[in-house]
């Protein structure tokens, strides 16, 4: 065990401390120039009920950064348990999309058939959040198609175990 004080010199033990969050892993679509792009992201966060808001972090030195944190309209899909390549995929490769059957949305956002749930949604604003902005966005549409979801703990994949 250590405490210590978060700083530019310890960021890994920082993050290492930070991966005691359990969460679902999600992968966020959209449209680049016509054409799907996805990223994988743990960081999605429910925020509001009425109205309907979710928030995700992306890291300004992604590539993919400027696409994603402009994105009018985008989709949060939560991994099914049985998605880690998938994920694995869509972090390396925003196209990765000849990897799962998916469709195009009435606004021009392209839906992953599989997950557990989906949450269709309108960028509403973005937030300084250091080195990762902070998107609002207000959820058009919510879907909740069950199964067993992919998590993410301690920087590696696992399955959600219901305490006995
Ligand atoms: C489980 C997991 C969670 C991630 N969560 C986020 C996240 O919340 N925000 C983010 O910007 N990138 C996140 N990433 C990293 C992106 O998926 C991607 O790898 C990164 O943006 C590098 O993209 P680039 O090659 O376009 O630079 C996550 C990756 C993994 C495997």
């Amino acid at each position: 065990m250590s405490v210590f004080e978060p700083s530019s010199e310890n960021t890994r033990e920082f993050r290492n401390a930070l991966g005691r969050f359990g969460t679902g892993v999600t992968i966020i679509t959209t449209a680049h120039e016509g054409r799907p792009v996805g990223i994988t992201v743990n960081s999605f966060t429910s925020v509001s009920l009425d109205p309907a808001l979710v928030l995700w972090a992306p890291a300004k030195a992604s590539l993919r950064f400027n696409t994603f944190e402009s994105a009018t309209h985008y989709a949060i899909h939560v991994l099914d348990q049985s998605q880690t390549e998938l994920a694995c995929q869509f972090a390396k490769d925003a196209e990765k999309f000849d990897s799962c059957d998916w469709h195009w949305n009435d606004q021009g956002v392209p839906l992953i058939d599989k997950a557990v749930a989906r949450f269709e949604c309108e960028r509403v604003s973005s937030h300084d959040g250091g080195d990762h902005a902070i998107v609002v966005g207000r959820v058009l549409r919510a879907a909740n198609f069950g199964g067993e979801p992919l998590m993410f703990f301690g920087g590696e994949f696992g399955r959600f175990q219901g305490a006995a």
